[in-house]
């Protein structure tokens, strides 16, 4: 026994030719690794709203470092192994490092080595907390990869959910929401290296979390809404830009017997009945099944004409409140609507001749990136109304209207990330009540399809016509009213009709 403390050269096992300073260095570098991720691993595990970024953090960044360290270990391992003379592994004591407490050098060695790790342990916890944090902000997540998230960012920033987090929408607690997370964010990393994600970024509610998790977090279904007074201001696209508005009151009604009348709009909200459906595209614009079951118990099946598939072969969704509101937060306006809200407000003067039809023909026009559109916008409208003065305020308006709406960057606009509530511009409600899908019987069709049933109209118009106000709503006037079929999309694509 004392023999043995006196020779500080342990016996001679390979092990020993661990010990150098690289090697040991490797070692705590790997420790602290290791430690940074249990402890990212916890707090991901436990925190109410979990990050896709902690993956990164915890399954990408801690174990590189912790196969760096592993990677400087054998290293120092090997270089120590080529000093060891061949055949000689005995020998390899004389080489170890030796650490006698005795000597004044040796002593500050090992405490400054066991202060240095000590310190190092405390920074990766520190850091790892700070990381972890920051990855939470939505400067982080809207911000850090600039141009991929840039149009969900800006529209964003615009929306009434401006100062909710992205993480309250895009993560969701669970074991399941957890691992696809994880998974999907190690995978938009990589592809945001590379630069080949697709453009533009489409959800289509792949790896969306339902909204049982995520809006009805903050938002109640219970709750009885009723009536919703909403107005439309529009400019039609003609030399005067005549106003034409609608005044509309809004059935939301709501859908838990307990808060007020099962009724309206919000009575699909799974509370007291539920709708299914089968959607045979991904942006599920298509849907030619919708299977409704009330609180009886009583099952309803409704199907377009031609629509003869087993339902077995497609997936069934209940539908939630994303199918309607699927665009809560980056919405980006429809040419028209963003050019009418822009004179509505007054930052386009109506006045001037032919401005809407001008300005939405401005917006439209192919551009390759932003830089080119502001450009072009300002050489188009300056042909346009040569000698005009307030072509300058115009321009400007134009351009900002163009900048929180259009990314040409990343192909994103109206088009590719159509709005659902409604019906005017894309099919929206009109998927399922356009008095076409039929049940069983062939004649009734979803109830809920005659223009009165999810609003009333109670002043349309413009002038002395609008002040004509119908408390129990009045037929639509159409500009066009040669044309009453009621698909509206077919003609309104949310720009000018020419
Ligand atoms: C109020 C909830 C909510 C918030 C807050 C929110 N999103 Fe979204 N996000 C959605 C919904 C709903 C979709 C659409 C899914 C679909 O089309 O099926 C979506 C879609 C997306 C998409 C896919 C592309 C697209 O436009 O459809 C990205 C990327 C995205 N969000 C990023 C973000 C970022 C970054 C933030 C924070 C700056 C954020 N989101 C905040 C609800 C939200
Ligand atoms: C973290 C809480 C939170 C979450 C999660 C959340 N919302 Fe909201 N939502 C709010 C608040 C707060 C408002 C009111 C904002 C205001 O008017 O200032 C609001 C407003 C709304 C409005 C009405 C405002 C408008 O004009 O658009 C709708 C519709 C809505 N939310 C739908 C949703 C949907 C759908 C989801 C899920 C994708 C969702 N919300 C998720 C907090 C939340
Ligand atoms: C059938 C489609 C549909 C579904 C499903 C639906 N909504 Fe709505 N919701 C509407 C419409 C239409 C309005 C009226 C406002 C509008 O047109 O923008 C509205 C209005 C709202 C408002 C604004 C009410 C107010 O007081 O200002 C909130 C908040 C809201 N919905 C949240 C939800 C939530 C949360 C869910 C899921 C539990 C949901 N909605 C499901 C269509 C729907
Ligand atoms: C996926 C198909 C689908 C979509 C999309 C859809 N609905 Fe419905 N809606 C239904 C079904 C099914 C019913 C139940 C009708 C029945 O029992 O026959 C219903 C019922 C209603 C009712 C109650 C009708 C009544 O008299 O009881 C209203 C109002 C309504 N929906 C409005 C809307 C609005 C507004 C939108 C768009 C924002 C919309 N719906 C989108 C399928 C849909
Ligand atoms: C299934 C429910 C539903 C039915 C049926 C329906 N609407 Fe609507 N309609 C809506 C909703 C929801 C909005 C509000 C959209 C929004 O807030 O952006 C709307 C908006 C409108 C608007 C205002 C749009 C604008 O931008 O000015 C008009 C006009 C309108 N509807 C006319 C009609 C006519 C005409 C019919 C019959 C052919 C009809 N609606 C049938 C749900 C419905
Ligand atoms: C056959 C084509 C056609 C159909 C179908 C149609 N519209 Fe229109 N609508 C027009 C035209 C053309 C104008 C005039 C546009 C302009 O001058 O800018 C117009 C104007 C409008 C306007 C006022 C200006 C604007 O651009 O918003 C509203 C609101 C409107 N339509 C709603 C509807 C609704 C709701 C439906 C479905 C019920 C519908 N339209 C169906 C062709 C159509």
């Amino acid at each position: 026994m004392s023999e043995e403390s006196t020779t500080v050269t342990l016996r001679p096992t390979r092990l020993n030719r661990l010990r150098n300073w690289l090697s040991l260095a490797g070692l705590v570098l790997a420790v602290s690794a290791f430690f940074a991720f249990v402890l990212l691993f916890s707090v991901d595990i436990f925190a109410a709203h979990a990050n896709p970024y902690m993956g990164i953090l915890a399954y990408v960044v801690a174990p590189m470092f912790l196969l760096a360290g592993l990677a400087m270990t054998l290293l120092g391992y090997i270089l120590e192994s080529r000093r060891i003379p061949q055949g000689q592994p005995e020998l390899a004591s004389s080489f170890v490092l030796h650490i006698n407490l005795s000597r004044k050098r040796d002593r500050h060695l090992l405490v400054g080595f066991v202060g240095g790790s000590l310190g190092f342990f405390f920074l990766t916890a520190l850091g790892s907390y700070q990381t972890y944090h920051m990855t939470e902000t939505n400067s982080f997540c809207g911000e850090v990869c600039h141009t991929p998230m840039e149009p969900q960012f800006k529209a964003y920033e615009h929306s009434a959910h401006a100062r909710v987090a992205c993480v309250a929408c895009h993560v969701g607690p669970g074991a399941g929401a957890y691992i696809r997370t994880k998974v999907s964010g190690m995978r938009q990393l990589y592809h945001t290296v590379l630069g080949d994600f697709k453009r533009p970024i489409q959800l289509h509610n792949v790896n969306q979390r339902p909204a049982q998790e995520t809006c009805q977090s903050c938002h109640w279904s219970q709750k009885h809404t009723g009536d919703l007074q909403k107005t439309y201001k529009h400019f039609l696209s003609d030399e005067t830009n005549t106003p034409f508005t609608v005044q509309m009151v809004l059935k939301v009604g709501g859908s838990d017997p307990v808060h007020g009348p099962v009724e309206g709009i919000h009575s699909h909200m799974n509370v007291s009945n539920k709708i299914e459906f089968i959607a045979t595209d991904e942006a599920r614009l298509n849907i030619p099944w919708v299977r409704v079951t009330d609180p009886n118990g009583k099952v309803t099946e409704y199907r377009i004409e031609g629509f003869k598939d087993d339902i077995a072969k497609h997936s069934i969704r209940t539908m939630d409140c994303m199918d309607c509101h699927n665009r809560p937060s980056h919405k980006y306006l429809t040419p028209n609507a963003a050019v009418d809200r822009s004179m509505a407000f007054g930052r386009i003067d109506p006045a001037i001749p032919w401005a809407k039809a001008k300005v939405v023909k401005a917006l439209v026009q192919p551009y390759a990136t932003r830089e080119d559109a502001n450009q072009q916008i300002a050489s188009l409208l300056r042909a346009d109304f040569p000698d005009d003065k307030r072509v300058d305020a115009l321009i400007a308006e134009t351009q900002a209207i163009y900048n929180i709406n259009f990314f040409p960057e990343m192909k994103a606009d109206w088009r590719t990330h159509p709005d659902h509530i409604g019906h005017k511009d894309t099919n929206g409600c009109f998927r399922c009540h356009d008095g076409k899908h039929l049940a069983v019987d062939g004649k009734s069709s979803i109830k809920g399809s005659d223009c009165n049933a999810c609003h009333i109209i109670v002043a349309q118009g413009a002038g002395k016509e609008l002040e004509k106000v119908a408390p129990k709503g009045m037929t639509f006037f159409h500009i066009d009213s040669e044309n009453s079929d009621p698909s509206c999309a077919e003609c309104h694509t949310g720009q000018t009709q020419e």
